[in-house]
Formats: C-alpha cells, sequence, structure tokens
C-alpha cells in the first residue's frame, strides 16, 4: 500500500531525462508459447547475443542428430557388408528386392520352395554381388528355418537384415464349404511361419542389432469381402510384430512393418481358391520396382511402419473412424452390392 501512494512523489523528484519512457522490455504475447519460452530462457541465460547462440546450438545439434540417424543405416551398405536373407525370393516382390539388393553389392542367401526359380535368381544377383546363396526351403517348416540360419551363419557369419516376403492368398468368399486345410494353410504361411522365423533368427538379428522386414498388407488393417481370411492372417502378424518390436526395441533390434495395396506381381496366383469377381480379375497395382526401391529405403531408414502408397495410412484411420465409409467403397470395389 505504502509503495504505490509514495510512486508518484518520487517521480516528481526525478530529473526530467529520467523519467522518458523505459526501453520497452520483450513483453510474452499472451498465449503464445514462443514468447514465453523467449522470455523464460532470456530470464534464465542474460543477454539477447548468449540467447541466440543457444538457438542456434540447438538448431545444430538437432540437425546433426537427424543426419546421424539416417546415415547410421547408411553406413553397412556403403561397405557392401549389408548381410541380407530373403525369405520368399523366388518371384515379384522377394525376386526384385533379391535384385534390388545384389545391385548395391549385399550379400545374400535367397529362400523359397521353387528351387529352379531360385537358380536361375542366384545367378542373375551373382553378376553384380560377390556373395549370393539359395536353400530351397518352406517357411512353415522349422527345420528348413534352422537350416537356413545355419546357412547365413556359415556363408556370412550372421545376418544385418532378413526380409519376411512368402505369402500366399485366399481370394473367395468364406462360406460353409470352405475347406479346414485352406485356412490352415494360410496361416500357416502368413502368419505361423513368419512367427517361426522370428523366433529363430531372433539371437542372430540381436547380435547385429538388425532389421526384421516384413512384408504384410493394408488387407490386415482395412477389411474387404474375398479377402477374409487372407487379411486376417496378415492382422495377426502386423500385432504378433508390432509387439515384438516393443519388446527388443531397446536392444537394437528394428522391425519395419511394410502395408502394400496392390502390387503387380503373380500374386493373385497363389490364391488356393481364386473365383471370379470384379477385383480378382482386375490387373492394377503399384510397380514392382517402385514398391522394392520404397522397401529397401524403409529398411535402410530403420522406419516402423510403411503404407505403400502413402494414402492408405489416411485410409486405415478413416476406417477406424468411420468404418461404414471403407465398408461402403470395398463392397463396391469388390462388387459385392
Ligand atoms: N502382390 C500384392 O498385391 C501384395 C500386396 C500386399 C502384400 N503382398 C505380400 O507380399 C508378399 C510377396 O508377394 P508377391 O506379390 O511377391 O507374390 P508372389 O510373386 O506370389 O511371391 C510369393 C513368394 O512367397 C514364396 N512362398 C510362398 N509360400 C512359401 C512357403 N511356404 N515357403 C517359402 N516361400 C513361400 C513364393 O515362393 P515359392 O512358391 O517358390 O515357395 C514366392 O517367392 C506376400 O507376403 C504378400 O502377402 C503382396
Amino acid at each position: 500500500m505504502n509503495v504505490c501512494l509514495n510512486l508518484p512523489i518520487a517521480a516528481a523528484t526525478l530529473p526530467p531525462e529520467t523519467l522518458q519512457a523505459p526501453e520497452p522490455a520483450e513483453v510474452p504475447v499472451p498465449g503464445s508459447a514462443l514468447s514465453a519460452l523467449n522470455s523464460f530462457v532470456q530470464m534464465t541465460y542474460g543477454s539477447r547475443e548468449n540467447l541466440h547462440m543457444l538457438y542456434l546450438i540447438i538448431c545444430v545439434l538437432v540437425i546433426t542428430c537427424i543426419y546421424l540417424s539416417k546415415e547410421r543405416s547408411h553406413w553397412l551398405h556403403r561397405e557392401n557388408k549389408e548381410r541380407v536373407v530373403i525369405i520368399g525370393s523366388s518371384s515379384g516382390i522377394g525376386k526384385e528386392l533379391s535384385l534390388q539388393y545384389a545391385k548395391r553389392g549385399a550379400k545374400l542367401i535367397l529362400m523359397s520352395r521353387r528351387e529352379n526359380l531360385l537358380k536361375e535368381l542366384t545367378k542373375k544377383c551373382l553378376e553384380t554381388s560377390s556373395s549370393v546363396n539359395y536353400f530351397k526351403g518352406d517357411i512353415t517348416n522349422e527345420a528348413d528355418l534352422k537350416g537356413l540360419l545355419d546357412l547365413a551363419n556359415e556363408k556370412l557369419g550372421g545376418v544385418d537384415t532378413l526380409i519376411l516376403c512368402a505369402g500366399i492368398l485366399s481370394s473367395s468368399q468364406f462360406k460353409e464349404e470352405t475347406e479346414t486345410s485352406l485356412i490352415q494353410t494360410i496361416f500357416n504361411t502368413n502368419t505361423i511361419g513368419p512367427i517361426l522365423a522370428a523366433r529363430i533368427f531372433l539371437k542372430a538379428l540381436l547380435v547385429s542389432k538388425g532389421n526384421l522386414v516384413v512384408i504384410s498388407s493394408v488387407a490386415g488393417l482395412i477389411p474387404a469381402p474375398t479377402r477374409s481370411i487372407y487379411g486376417a492372417s496378415k492382422a495377426a502378424i502386423n500385432l504378433f510384430f508390432n509387439s515384438l518390436r516393443i519388446e527388443y526395441e531397446s536392444r537394437g533390434l528394428n522391425i519395419c512393418l511394410i502395408l502394400p495395396a496392390t502390387v503387380k506381381t503373380e500374386f493373385r496366383n497363389s490364391a488356393l481358391d481364386a473365383e471370379d469377381n470384379l477385383e480378382n480379375n482386375k490387373t492394377f497395382g503399384i510397380d514392382t520396382v517402385k514398391c522394392c526401391n520404397i522397401i529397401i529405403r524403409s529398411s535402410d531408414l530403420r522406419l516402423k511402419q510403411v503404407f505403400i502408397p502413402v494414402h492408405y495410412f489416411a485410409i486405415s484411420l478413416l476406417e477406424k473412424i468411420f468404418p461404414s465409409v471403407t465398408n461402403y467403397f470395398a463392397k463396391k470395389k469388390y462388387g459385392f452390392h
């Protein structure tokens, strides 16, 4: 109370020059987080020059961190040292990935069931890579997976990147007559096989602080008619690998889940129960070379989840918020109106 009353009297007794308005202090704009931060840091660090220096240091640190985190992943392949194992490499995405990895000099082990195709591909990959071997095997067979790991240890001394690409399609409407063996085969190949492979290669990937790339599908996130069994088999691995990542991320293992929409491969021919419908008869999709460029880049950057094409991320969000909208378009697309 006293202080307030005395102020005008004190001002009147001061010489005129001291009455000039003081330099306006930087008052934070109410509600502006940046101004508040500005004044807080200014209070803490003193002069404006110090403050600018601090901002500069923070910017340099952030840019360096971003650069290092991206570059770290390129060190291996720059030195042509990346050891890559691809399961499901005889055709389609797996075949194109093998060729692209070979082109940049990665050391490869390729696995699938069709030996003649593997032999041919190995020969082609050897034109650009110094070390390519194949293993004829089935992802549903534990002994084959152990044999594959033994071969990788023997020929390459370990694994940096394991790519799980093996998969088969079910593309019919689910009916009373749907065979039990069909359901089991789809789940054994698309779900149990990749889980077994993850278990068998886990130790090797932890040693190398490697990368596990899983070729899943948007069908595992966005429901569609005639894809109930296939979609369910992919949804299961999405959750499995997203959980596994949380368990092992701190020990240096990255899991990169790839979620493609339709890719131009022979995949539809792998359907055990193909039926004539609007969607199954179409020939369209993402270019395989482009798709594999994105997959390799995503692996290099150690990304966690990648939609190909990227707008499927928005569609998957829409599916969560307004499922009736995506269901409507799925019905239309597959001729289920
Ligand atoms: N094409 C698409 O539109 C599309 C879209 C989304 C996701 N995907 C996924 O992408 C992956 C690759 O498909 P793709 O388009 O490249 O089709 P693809 O040309 O039919 O390739 C499938 C690969 O999986 C292998 N495979 C199948 N069953 C196997 C088993 N039991 N053990 C080991 N290998 C097995 C096949 O080799 P063998 O027959 O010689 O064993 C072949 O190399 C699949 O997981 C698929 O679900 C494809």
